[in-house]
């Protein structure tokens, strides 16, 4: 990545532990990070837990000061009303929450979320003053056919392009092909950094290059503390959407501490 970027290590829980759970690993993430004497001025830490897990960890956050940021995994659409099981941006932005994963591959697969909704869950969570992660990436198909760059390409392009160009520049997103999550099988470094370097190049176009400068793109798809090195190396990534080794935390405290030591 390059310096003017802060990198980001973010762990995307998914659905696995309970607030108990939660707060016993953020406690020993921040004790960790602390012993190592963890620079996070110079490499952001995030966690993505469960919405039934936020609460917990805001207050440990707060009340021990933690510099260690957290997040939710999905938005509802719309602020407040008849939407049963929905959770709005500004109660999530009330937890003190800095991020939102959106359009995730799993959410996108499971749940009704096309493109309009993403879009709508984007302008939500900007509009709350928090930053969306967007979660972009091609399939195994797509990439056999050879069309992966101009899918995940298309898959920002389609979403942001009616942002303004302060929107824009506060996004986040994460380049996590599908056939690389959960599978052990990460993409090369190269791959990434094409396809970071084909969303950049694109952002410039559409908003201007201070956003294309701006916004960080992440990797996600089987990182672990054995490819984080190689993959930060590349320009254009700028950090990490972290499934399987964020429930982890030596191996989540190891990724952050070797992207900081690469990046420095
Ligand atoms: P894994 O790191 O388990 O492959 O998951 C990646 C992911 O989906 C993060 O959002």
């Amino acid at each position: 990545m390059t310096s003017r970027r802060i990198p980001l290590v973010a762990g995307n829980w998914k659905m696995n532990f309970d607030h108990l759970e939660a707060t016993y690993f953020v406690q020993q993430l921040a004790w960790k990070l602390r012993d190592a004497r963890f620079d996070y001025k110079r490499c952001e830490v995030a966690l993505m837990p469960s919405f039934t897990s936020l609460r917990s960890v805001q207050v440990l956050v707060e009340s021990d000061k933690l510099r260690i940021r957290y997040g939710a995994q999905a938005v509802s659409v719309t602020s407040q009303g008849a939407f049963t099981g929905d959770v709005s941006a500004d109660m999530i932005a009330h937890l003190g929450c800095s991020y939102v994963i959106v359009g995730h591959s799993e959410r996108r697969k499971y749940h009704p979320e096309d493109d309009a909704n993403i879009v709508d869950q984007v302008r939500a969570v900007l509009a709350a003053g928090m930053q969306p992660i967007l979660c972009v990436g091609e399939s195994y198909e797509e990439r056999r056919k050879g069309i992966e760059l101009d899918f995940a390409v298309g898959q920002v392009h389609d979403v942001t392009r009616d942002l303004s160009d302060e929107e824009a520049s506060r996004l986040i997103v994460a380049y996590e092909p599908v056939w690389a999550i959960g599978t052990g099988m990460v993409a090369t470094p190269q791959s990434a950094q094409d396809a970071a370097k084909a969303i950049r190049d694109d952002l410039t176009a559409t908003f201007s290059t201070t956003v294309g400068d701006t916004v960080r793109i992440l990797y996600g798809g089987s990182v672990s503390s054995k490819n984080a090195v190689e993959l930060i190396g590349e320009p254009d990534v700028d950090g990490f959407l972290i499934g399987g080794a964020a429930l982890k935390v030596d191996e989540l405290t190891k990724i952050c501490r070797l992207t900081l030591e690469a990046t420095a």
